[in-house]
């Protein structure tokens, strides 16, 4: 029988992307809480992954190494899963409070040890870590060093491996070659495929329901449109329902209705702007306003469908981890998404939550969206936040402020797309930079907002870059805005990156 690989979570930022990798590659992969590591049966491969911990705390994650060994398949440990099983092997890790972070040169040691064939000598990988292996254990091989000498890759015996480095992060060229090593070492392994992931998920969707009425909230985006379609599928009883909260883009109400009829899933609408604004009138903080919207956004659904029995979200894999409030992560938060609110984790704790997309990230989403018939254009929506344009309208949210962003949005998605970069970006909008400037126009002075544009190009939204946009596009929304758009003198074009930057301002 074929056998999945398990990545055990030890809390690092990147632990599912590693999944995700061993998915590309073509296996199926399950992500473990280091919780569930008693629950694993009959593995094909480990990973271990990387953690923000340091192996000398006193609260550091530790694993039943004894059962780790008892599975007899190949081992790998990244980062901190390193440093672990040199602990357990009998070595010592040495604590600093010194951070390595970015890229090292890879140089494996002769004969090339077969974690690192066909990869390239000085290849770049990427660190991303305090503490370092010190003692290595009996019995323990360097395998490879960086350009410094100093050990960043270790074997212990014929099935256990570990790197310094993190191969799951593009800043790791030939990580994923590594990768491929490393399950070669596996035998029996099973094979991933959209079709049987999809049959799968519908199949646990179905045992989960049952007969239970689902309430499930669309928003337009891919996710909660792939959501709606696959509930569909799964044939449970559901009430899909489009909350207009009063912070969408021009005319994108409109937009979901006719996207939704023409797949042929019903969807009603509630028309909440007012209770949204209100509630948000005079409040500041970015993580306030997100508990408020995600707050509402429950009062709104469970008023509109009286006593649902679960609620569906589309929540995918970059949700969790930034906000880090699932019950069994250890990573740290970046920031509330607006579905992982305390009324949600609440309920999830009571069984009422249902989030069949959570392993997943944005591209295999719509892979999944293509696979039930989603038409291209609705897959290729770029994506927009669940508390939509108050994050992009950093401070005080008001009627009039998020106007003048529909208006400037509207007009530099309109420029993108003519220009043809409408679908080269990951995401891009139109922004309020709250401050008022001076400037002239006609013969007046004006004293008014700033809009910033933004266009980033990303794989997965856990790292972007800035998209180098044509001078004569820039050019063209700027006139454009600056000409039309009543509140705003200044145009400004965003150019920062994530890390450090996030994708929105809040
Ligand atoms: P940041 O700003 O964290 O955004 O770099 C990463 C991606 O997530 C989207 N985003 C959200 N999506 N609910 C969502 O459904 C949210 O609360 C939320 N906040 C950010 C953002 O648009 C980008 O694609």
């Amino acid at each position: 029988m074929s056998k999945i690989t398990a990545v055990i979570d030890f809390g690092s930022q990147y632990t599912q992307l590693i999944v995700r990798r061993i998915r590309e590659l073509g296996f199926m992969a399950k992500l473990y809480a280091l919780e569930d590591f008693d629950r694993l049966e009959n593995p094909g491969a480990i990973i271990l992954s990387g953690g923000p911990k340091s192996t000398s705390d006193a609260d550091a994650p530790d694993i039943d190494f004894a059962r780790l060994k008892s599975f007899g398949v190949p081992v790998l440990g990244v980062c901190y899963g390193m440093q672990l099983l040199n602990i357990k092997h009998g070595g010592t890790v040495r604590a600093s409070n010194r951070r390595e972070y970015g890229p090292a040169a890879l140089v494996p040691e002769e004969p090339t040890d077969a974690l690192f064939d066909g990869v390239s000598r000085g290849s770049q990988v990427w660190m991303s870590h305090s503490d370092t292996v010190d003692r290595l254990a009996d019995g323990c091989r360097v395998i490879a060093r960086n350009a410094e000498g100093v050990p960043v890759s270790l074997r212990w015996s014929d099935s256990m491996w570990g790197i310094q480095f993190h191969p799951e992060v593009t800043h790791s060229h030939e990580g994923r070659a590594i990768l491929k090593n490393f399950l070669g070492q596996a035998k029996d392994l099973a094979r991933f495929d959209i079709g049987d992931f999809k049959k799968q998920l519908i199949a646990e969707i179905r045992e989960r329901v049952g007969e239970k009425q689902v309430v499930c909230g669309v928003s337009g985006g891919v996710d909660s449109t792939v959501l709606a379609v696959l509930l569909h599928e799964a044939g449970v009883n559901m009430r899909a329902i489009f909350v207009d909260n009063g912070l969408l883009r021009k005319n994108e109400a409109d937009e979901v209705r006719a996207n939704f009829a023409r797949m042929g899933v019903e969807i009603e609408t509630v028309d909440a702007s007012e209770r949204f604004l209100s509630a948000l009138a005079g409040e500041r903080d970015p993580e306030k306003k997100r508990r408020i919207i995600g707050g509402l956004f429950l009062d709104v659904f469970w008023d509109a469908v009286g006593n649902a029995e679960m609620l569906a979200q589309g929540t995918l894999y970059p949700d969790v981890i930034e906000s880090a409030s699932n019950a069994k992560s250890k990573a740290s938060v970046i920031k509330t998404h607006h579905n992982r609110v305390e009324r949600v984790l609440e309920l999830q704790k009571q069984g009422k939550v249902l989030e069949p997309l959570a392993e997943l990230f944005k591209d295999e989403v719509r892979e999944l969206g293509a696979s039930m018939g989603i038409p291209h254009d609705i897959l290729w929506r770029h994506p927009f936040p669940g508390p939509g344009l108050a994050v992009r309208c950093p401070g005080e949210v008001s009627r009039e402020r998020l106007d003048i962003i529909r208006e400037c949005d509207a007009i530099f998605i309109g420029t993108l797309r003519k220009y043809g970069w409408y679908d080269k970006c990951w995401q891009a909008y139109a922004g309020l930079i709250p401050v008022k400037t001076v400037g002239v126009k006609g013969d007046e002075r004006s004293y008014e907002f700033a809009t910033n544009l933004r266009a980033i190009v990303s794989e997965d939204a856990m790292t972007a870059d800035w998209a180098e946009l044509p001078i004569p596009l820039l050019r063209e929304a700027s006139n454009r805005i600056l000409n039309e758009v009543k509140g705003i003198n200044r145009v400004l074009y965003d150019i920062s990156t994530k890390p450090p930057a996030s994708i929105e301002w809040e």
